[in-house]
């Protein structure tokens, strides 16, 4: 009899919640697609520059060509070197002259998620953004019509132009072509991403508090989300005042100082960190989160965020370990025979 009085009230109980639970669980997916995700396999190219096998191979040449650059002596992977995650491993970049340019060299890996490209995004997309080295006097300091010129001149480039764009050499094909491979720089999985499709042991419990940090009250989610871990937009932290960023774009004074959230895959690769090369490690980075975030901008500008507090000490540590679970293999890419 006990028993019976009980089951119709745990009924009743179950009945009055389910429905209510349900509503909001599917209102809950449709307003907020999940903020943490894996990459994809296959980075989507645009409709006007379909990816082949034939132009990404070509793409490869051309970025390990030195004859793109003006003296001849550097290629896209003097900077973006295939074993530093397709970046320098410097603060700042050096281009052409040894001179030393103002901003830190990012990593390749993944790019071709992005919106826009440069940490200021000047440009729109990955074909738009491979003229600009080539051509600035800063780093590869190359006339465009020279070069077309010039490549014109190697049999092999001139009948793999034919096959694969059913053109002579031209600007807009090498930049089609370096994009094309530019996207197939794709990682493998992390620990971050076994973790995510249910694998409990893939992080240390370290990396676990690092990541609840990371969601939670460090708020590093507000910015880093997605499949990079970017949103894709600018922000001012703070990091440095003397770069316009944002602002050499758009014009606009409230610009001044904002820069691209990069993406953290693999992060623990691609230091030194920030616009500026100017943070060394991880565990510096993190911490300038806590203590180095100014409290005021010059020019009445407001920062994007403010100094976290909490337990420093341990959840710096946490968050590091957590950062250091987002390396996934990096695609295996070697010099090619040049033509
Ligand atoms: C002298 C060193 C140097 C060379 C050579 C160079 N880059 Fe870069 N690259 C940089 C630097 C520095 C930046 C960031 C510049 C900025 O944001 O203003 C950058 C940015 C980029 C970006 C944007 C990445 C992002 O996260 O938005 C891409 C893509 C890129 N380079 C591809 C190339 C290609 C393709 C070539 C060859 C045609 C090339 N680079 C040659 C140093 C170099
Ligand atoms: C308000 C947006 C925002 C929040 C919140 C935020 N970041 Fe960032 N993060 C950025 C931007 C923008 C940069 C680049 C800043 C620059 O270069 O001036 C950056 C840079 C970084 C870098 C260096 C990346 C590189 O390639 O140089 C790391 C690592 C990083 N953030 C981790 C974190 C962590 C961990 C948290 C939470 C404690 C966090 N971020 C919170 C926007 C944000």
């Amino acid at each position: 009899m006990q028993q019976l009085n009980h089951i119709p009230r745990l009924v009743l109980i179950v009945v009055a919640l389910v429905p209510s639970a349900c509503t909001l669980q599917a209102a809950d997916d449709i307003a907020k697609p999940p903020l943490l995700v894996p990459l994809p396999r296959k980075i989507p190219a645009p409709e006007e520059n379909p990816t082949t096998k034939e132009k990404v191979a070509l793409g490869r040449q051309l970025f390990f060509d030195p004859r793109l650059s003006g003296e001849n002596t550097m290629s896209c992977a003097t900077c973006h070197l295939p074993e530093k995650a397709f970046g320098d491993g410097l603060p700042r970049a050096k281009g052409a002259n040894d001179k030393e340019l103002s901003r830190n060299t990012p990593s390749l890996l993944n790019v071709g998620l992005y919106a826009t490209y440069f940490w200021d995004g000047r440009a729109g997309s990955l074909e738009e953004q491979a003229l600009g080295p080539i051509q600035s006097p800063d780093e590869m300091n190359q006339n465009l019509d020279e070069l077309v010129r010039e490549l014109s001149q190697v049999p092999g480039y001139r009948q793999q132009f034919q096959q694969v764009f059913g053109t002579e050499v031209s600007g807009q094909s090498i930049a089609k072509a370096l994009a094309a491979f530019q996207r197939t720089l794709i990682t493998g999985p992390s620990p971050f991403d076994r973790y995510l499709a249910g694998d409990q042991q893939a992080l240390s419990r370290s990396a676990q508090r690092g990541l609840a940090l990371f969601q939670g009250e460090a708020g590093c989610i507000r910015c880093h989300q997605g499949p990079l871990l970017s949103d894709g937009k600018f922000y001012r932290l703070g990091v440095s005042f003397s770069d316009e960023g944002l602002a050499v774009v758009t014009g606009k004074q409230d610009d001044k100082g904002r820069f691209r959230t990069p993406s953290l895959r693999n992060i623990a690769q691609t230091g030194p960190y920030m616009h500026n090369g100017s943070l060394k490690t991880l565990d510096e980075v993190v911490t300038f989160y806590y203590r180095g975030i100014p409290l005021t901008a010059p020019d009445g500008l407001e920062l994007d965020l403010q100094p976290l507090s909490g337990q420093s000490f341990a959840e710096i540590a946490d968050l590091v370990a957590f950062l250091k679970s987002l390396t996934g293999d990096p695609p295996k890419i070697t010099p090619p025979e040049l033509p």
